[in-house]
């Protein structure tokens, strides 16, 4: 194994973060997003790149950090970035080598512009993922009587999950940005409406606020620039959160947080998490299992609804995921409540772009 030693900097292996950025792209994304690619490409032969992302903390080195401080850069007006990222947002035609080395360039000529922004995280906050919990929480809440409850979204992110009531959910695309398309695989689902929501808390460690530009432009920026229309539908509904209620938001370590939040009215409670749990360490999970079994047992209205990897099933003790996902890479739906323990519910596309009912009333 060759090491390098970067400036100023402890040794890496350059041929190691070389090919962190060939491999960032799975090959029906590389396939989907030319200029991308290209990119990726090219800052794997560039020595400013790889000794940027050797300089990320361990935990963070991932070329997605990289990535999406160049498209951060763009979106906050660099002068050559701006324009051609633009090209890309509005979906026209560029020149994948051009648009990477005309990238590259910005990189290596000022490569202090990038390291600046290096303390950053990756995050993210998907919305077309309130389609499938908008079906689950009307499915349980008719199932269970609720007419009204309170939600609580942990991992909220921006908060794009608090409002499955309020969002337009459609089966197929007919191109309309402030609709979310979601096809359900179930023949006879029927969707139930999703109750009155009154109280609605969205809790974070790494909370974003909508009314923030710094924290909007870093989540467009966690985009690929070449999605336009992922980039089109995350700006309507940040559009049409402005007239929407706004939640409670809290920061903070959720496994903290979850008792106070979960006794604080009387309202049947719903806890909600997508993409979160993975990001908790073991013991965290351990505890936020046992946290939530006590309040199962504490109030008759309590109800859990995990969106989550199927991998991490064994740690919050949900019964092993059944061989039924229609598509691989599937994220599970798993709801516990006071009334029935852990249950598979169905699958569900990780953006949700689809998903399949196994258990419920009427699958
Ligand atoms: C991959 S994002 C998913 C965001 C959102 N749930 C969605 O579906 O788009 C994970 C979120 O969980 C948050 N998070 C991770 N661990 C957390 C914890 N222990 N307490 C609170 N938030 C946490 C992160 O800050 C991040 O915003």
């Amino acid at each position: 194994m060759a090491f390098d030693l970067f400036d100023g900097g402890a040794p890496f292996d350059a041929e190691e973060l070389a090919n962190r950025y060939r491999h960032i792209l799975a090959p029906e994304d590389r396939e989907r997003l030319p200029a991308y690619a290209a990119l990726c490409d090219a800052l794997s032969e560039s020595r400013a790149a790889l000794e940027l992302l050797g300089a990320v903390h361990e935990r963070q080195q991932n070329p997605t950090l990289i990535l999406a401080i160049l498209h951060f850069l763009a979106l906050t007006g660099h002068p050559v970035l701006g324009p051609i990222y633009k090209e890309l947002h509005e979906g026209r035609p560029v020149v994948p080598a051009a648009f990477a080395s005309s990238v590259v360039a910005v990189l290596e000529t000022d490569p202090e512009l990038v390291r600046r922004e290096l303390w950053r995280s990756t995050q993210t906050n998907e919305p077309n993922r309130s389609a499938t919990l908008s079906a689950v929480i009307g499915d349980v809440a008719h199932t269970l009587g609720h007419g009204q409850i309170t939600l609580i979204d942990v991992g909220t992110s921006m908060g794009f999950n608090l409002f499955p009531d309020l969002v337009t959910v459609a089966a197929t695309d007919r191109g309309d940005d402030a609709v979310l398309v979601t096809e359900c695989f179930t023949p006879n689902f029927v969707r139930a409406s999703v109750p009155l929501i009154g109280r609605r808390v969205g809790i974070d460690q790494n909370l974003l606020l909508p009314s923030n530009a710094d924290d909007v432009a870093w989540l467009t920026a966690c985009l690929w620039p070449e999605e336009s229309r992922r980039l089109r539908r995350f700006t309507s509904l940040l559009e049409q959160m402005k007239n929407w209620p706004e939640p409670i938001r809290v920061a903070g370590n959720a496994v903290d947080l979850i008792d106070f939040e979960v006794t604080f009215d009387e309202t049947p409670t719903y806890v909600i998490n997508s993409w979160v749990l993975a990001y908790f360490s073991l013991e965290e999970r351990t505890q936020w299992r046992d946290t939530m079994d006590y309040h199962f047992a504490e109030r008759e209205d309590l109800v859990w609804i995990s969106m989550e990897h199927p991998s991490i099933n064994n740690s919050l003790r949900f019964p092993e995921a059944p061989k039924t996902a229609p598509r691989p890479g599937a994220s599970e739906i798993v709801v516990t409540s006071s009334v029935r323990p852990s249950t598979h519910w169905g699958w569900t596309h990780p953006h949700g772009h689809w998903f399949s009912v196994d258990s419920g009333p009427k699958a």
